[in-house]
Parts: structure tokens; C-alpha cells; sequence
């Protein structure tokens, strides 16, 4: 897909790797001033060098920083266009309990990160779209704030609070010209993904496949697919979407996949 974003500024979190730096490489390509934030600034060492572009240290669970790198956007590039709200952590494989188990400093850290995170990002950012009268912002949610999967209760409950958050939001800011969505990916062939597939053992192989079972397309989302939509959702040629959740999951949450 090719949108033009020239004179654009696009701030993505959770840039260093996965979904949000094909993100952030998305809107880079597509001509915007992409300002790449991640917690993990080992990540983005190879980003300062990009023209134009910049990657600076943001961990979203972070009150102080949020303010401090909105306000750094803003003064070195004058405006915020579009925010892409990706940065994000699961409930790993090992760790995954039920409810009565779920430990609390787990959920907390989660609901911080993954939708705490998300409203903060949102506040600060908005208001400098509402001054400039218009903006994207594009929610990184998931198919399980949708349909949740088992054992991950705070994982399931941020994306969840994420999709209606993208819809209220939606409601609150379109008439400053903001438009707010949601992409919720399914499976997605991000790095810790890869080396879960590339574990030879029987039980990483057999979970891989049962996985793959309940997505019609048979194959995980590539990280550009994800960025297509995104990019679809931010660009100023979308002027009349708002409050919309786009599920790139191939077919997973279209209905069941298999008999019983
Ligand atoms: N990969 C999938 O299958 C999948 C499916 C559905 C939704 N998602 C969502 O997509 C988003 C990106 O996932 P991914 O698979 O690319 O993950 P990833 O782990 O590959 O990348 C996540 C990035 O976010 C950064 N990050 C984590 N916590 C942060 C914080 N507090 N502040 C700033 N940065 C932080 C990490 O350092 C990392 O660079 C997440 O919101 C995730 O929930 C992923």
C-alpha cells in the first residue's frame, strides 16, 4: 500500500522490534517523520542514523516519561499527526493460570503497560491534536480483547479495555478531527514467535499446530500485514473511519474453524 504521510509526524511506541517497527518502517516509507519510542533503547541504536527520524526512550507505564518525550516531539518536530499505541507485553507460556492464581504484581504490571500504557499515551498526544485540530491514532489491541483465550486474565481484560477505550475515544475526539481506531491482530510472525516455532521439541510443535488449526488461512499474520492496516487506518486519505476495530487475524475470529 502507498498513502503519502509527506510532512507527516508519526510517533509509534513499542518501536524496537515486532509489529511496531514494521509499523514505524511503514509510515517511514510512506514519507513520515517517524519518531520511533521504545523501553528497550539497546533496540533502537540503529534508528538515530535514519534521516529525519528519531528514536527516543519511552516506557509507557511511565507517567514522568510520557510527558517528558511527548513535550521532546513536539519540540523538535512541532506536531504530533499520527500515534500508533503498539507498545505491549503478553502472558508468556509458562506463566499462563487461572484466574484464582493469576498473581497480582503480574496483573498490575500488565494492565499498566498494555492499557494504562494506552490512556496515557492517548492524553498526552491528544491534547496537542485537539490544539492542531486533527490527528490518527491507531490502537494496537488483539483478537482476545474480542474473544478471549484462557488463562491470561489481564492480557485478555487490557485488549478488551482497549477496544472500547479506541471507541470512546473515538466518539470524545471527532470533533477536533481525530480519528481513533483499533487493529486486532491474530497469530503474528514477530521474533519471539519465530523462535517459538523453530523449538523442535514435540510439545512446541503440537501446540504450534493446534494453534494453526483455528486460523482458516493455516499460517500466522507477517508483521507488514499488520503495518498495511495501520497505515490504512492512519492516513490522511481515511476521513470518514473512526471508532473501527480492524481484525487482521486471518479469519480466526470469523467463526470455528473446525467441526466438533
Ligand atoms: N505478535 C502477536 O501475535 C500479537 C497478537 C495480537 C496483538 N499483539 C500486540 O501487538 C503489540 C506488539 O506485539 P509484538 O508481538 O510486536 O511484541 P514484541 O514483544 O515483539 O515487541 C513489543 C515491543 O514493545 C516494547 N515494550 C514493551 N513494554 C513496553 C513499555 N512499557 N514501554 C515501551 N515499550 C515497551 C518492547 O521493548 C518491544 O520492543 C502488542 O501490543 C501486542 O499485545 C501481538
Amino acid at each position: 500500500m502507498q498513502v503519502d504521510l509527506k510532512n507527516k509526524v508519526a510517533l509509534v511506541t513499542g518501536a524496537a522490534q515486532g509489529i511496531g517497527r514494521a509499523c514505524a518502517d511503514m509510515l517511514a516509507a510512506n514519507g513520515a517523520r517517524v519518531v520511533y519510542s521504545d523501553r528497550n533503547t539497546a533496540g533502537l541504536q540503529d534508528i538515530a542514523a535514519q534521516d529525519g527520524h528519531l528514536a527516543l526512550p519511552l516506557d509507557v507505564s511511565d507517567r514522568a516519561q510520557i510527558a517528558s518525550t511527548v513535550q521532546q516531539v513536539l519540540d523538535r518536530c512541532g506536531r504530533i499527526d499520527i500515534l500508533v499505541n503498539n507498545a505491549g507485553i503478553g502472558v508468556r507460556a509458562a506463566d499462563r493460570k487461572t484466574v484464582d492464581e493469576f498473581p497480582i504484581a503480574s496483573w498490575d504490571e500488565m494492565i499498566a503497560i498494555d492499557l494504562t500504557g494506552v490512556f496515557l499515551m492517548s492524553q498526552a498526544v491528544a491534547r496537542a491534536m485537539k490544539a492542531a485540530k486533527g490527528g490518527r491514532i491507531v490502537n494496537i489491541a488483539s483478537v482476545v480483547g474480542l474473544i478471549p483465550l484462557r488463562l491470561q486474565s489481564p492480557y485478555v481484560a487490557a485488549k478488551a479495555g482497549v477496544v472500547n477505550l479506541t471507541r470512546m475515544m473515538a466518539l470524545e475526539l471527532a470533533p477536533d478531527g481525530i480519528l481513533v481506531n483499533a487493529v486486532a491482530p491474530g497469530s503474528t510472525a514477530t521474533d519471539g514467535w519465530k523462535k517459538w516455532i523453530h523449538d523442535a521439541s514435540s510439545a512446541a510443535q503440537d501446540q504450534h499446530a493446534r494453534l494453526m488449526s483455528h486460523i482458516p488461512l493455516g499460517r500466522p499474520a507477517t508483521t507488514q500485514e499488520i503495518a498495511n492496516g495501520v497505515l490504512f487506518l492512519a492516513a490522511p486519505d481515511n476521513t470518514y473511519i473512526t471508532g473501527h476495530v480492524l481484525t487482521i487475524d486471518g479469519g480466526w475470529t470469523a467463526g470455528f474453524a473446525r467441526d466438533f
